[in-house]
């Protein structure tokens, strides 16, 4: 259904390799994108996941917020995103209420997999979330839950805010990310929570743990590409890194943001945030 424009010989990753390199202590290199172009150079530097998140409302669309992001236009990017994969796991973020009920759930995970080509969605939410992540997971949806900061929330938190540090906060977010595993969650994803916070989820967890903004101890890294790219303008969060600055190739600067993820280079301390 999704022929390979580039074979490479190399065999696509699938969530079992994810776990292996959680095992084995290797580092998980991750980036959204957004169309084949982008996602070809990506899969060539390395990158071993490719989400194409619902923050494609803000760095395509150009919108305030992740809000406005349809099924639909997520479906579109991913078909565009999955023709330029070869080794690389898709990803599709599930977005903003096409999750609020079992139906939609499973409605939009089957777009996004049958039509969009993703192997596993990402949905936002704590523990409340967890009868969904059943219900998706038991039907063969594989599922990554989205816990700490959650833009899809940005109108009930007033704005984008480090999640997690007072302590009744960061406790529930412990028992969120052991509630969500327990219902069947293939992966976490934490965002801009303090780094010792991540580290304690990432050493209880017994799957895979992507983060971004949560320091060096997950499993995983990973960052919006126009952010490493340079390209997204104005204050940009403390953990961005822009990797094109001083290269003049973007395959390059995708390569570096890998090498400095496997090695543990990023994230430094400078771009994590403390209690
Ligand atoms: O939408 C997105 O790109 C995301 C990442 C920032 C993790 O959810």
């Amino acid at each position: 259904m999704y022929p390979n424009p580039r074979p490479t010989g190399e065999r696509p990753l699938t969530v079992q390799d994810f776990r292996k390199m959680r095992d084995a202590g290797e580092k998980v290199a991750c980036l959204t994108a957004y169309d084949a172009s982008f996602a070809r150079l990506a899969d060539a530097a390395g990158v071993e996941i490719v989400l194409v998140g619902d923050s494609l409302g803000m760095v395509v669309h150009g919108q305030g917020t992740t809000v406005g992001v349809s099924n639909e236009d997520i479906v579109y990017h991913c078909r565009a995103v999955a023709t330029g994969l070869s080794r690389a796991f898709l990803m599709a973020d599930m977005p903003f209420l096409s999750f609020a009920t079992r139906d939609a759930a499973i409605r939009s995970a089957q777009d996004l997999m049958q039509r969009g080509g993703a192997k596993m969605v990402k949905l936002e939410g704590g523990a409340i979330q967890a009868d969904i992540v059943e219900f998706l997971t038991a039907r063969g949806v594989p599922v990554c839950a989205h816990l700490g900061l959650q833009p899809q929330l940005i109108h009930k938190l007033g704005g984008f805010k480090v999640q997690g540090r007072d302590e009744a906060l960061a406790a529930q977010m412990r028992e969120d990310a052991r509630v969500l595993e327990q219902a069947g969650a293939d992966m976490l994803l934490i965002e801009c929570v303090p780094s010792g916070l991540a580290g304690d989820i990432t050493a209880a967890a017994g799957v895979p743990v992507i983060g971004i903004g949560a320091g060096p101890a997950t499993d995983a890294q990973i960052l919006v590409m126009h952010d490493i790219l340079g390209v997204s303008r104005g204050r940009v969060p403390r953990f961005v890194k822009n990797y094109l600055s001083g290269r003049d190739d973007i395959e390059a600067a995708m390569r570096a943001y890998v090498e400095e993820v496997k090695s543990g280079a990023y994230p430094a301390p400078e771009h994590g945030f403390g209690d």
